[in-house]
């Protein structure tokens, strides 16, 4: 039986609505805000560490994964409605980011 091996890595891919802003390609260790930086995407960044929400994107599509105490920046009606922290949050696979805010 072969073992199936789970793979982190993935393309990142940023859109503003319809329009496709860049993407890069990741390898599951680095943040949202780092990826966009690298694809010279904009997204603002305050306190680089869950605390204020100036980062926050919305998640089209994909895992971003969350840590299990959510961060002052996020609650759970955020995370319903797709939101994510750029600074802190890290893209697993393939993973679609609207830049701006679910709200
Ligand atoms: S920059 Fe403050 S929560 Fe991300």
């Amino acid at each position: 039986m072969q073992e199936e091996k789970v793979s982190l890595s993935g393309v990142i891919r940023f859109f503003r609505g319809s329009q496709l802003l860049g993407l890069v390609k990741h390898d599951g260790t680095e943040t949202i805000s780092e990826l966009s930086e690298l694809c010279e995407v904009n997204i603002p960044t305050n306190c680089t560490s869950g605390t204020c929400g100036t980062c926050m994107v919305t998640l089209n599509s994909g895992i971003v994964t969350l840590p299990d105490e959510l961060p002052p920046g996020l609650d759970s009606d955020l995370i319903e409605n797709m939101a994510r922290l750029s600074c802190i949050g890290i893209p697993s696979g393939d993973v679609d980011i609207e830049v701006r805010p679910p709200l």
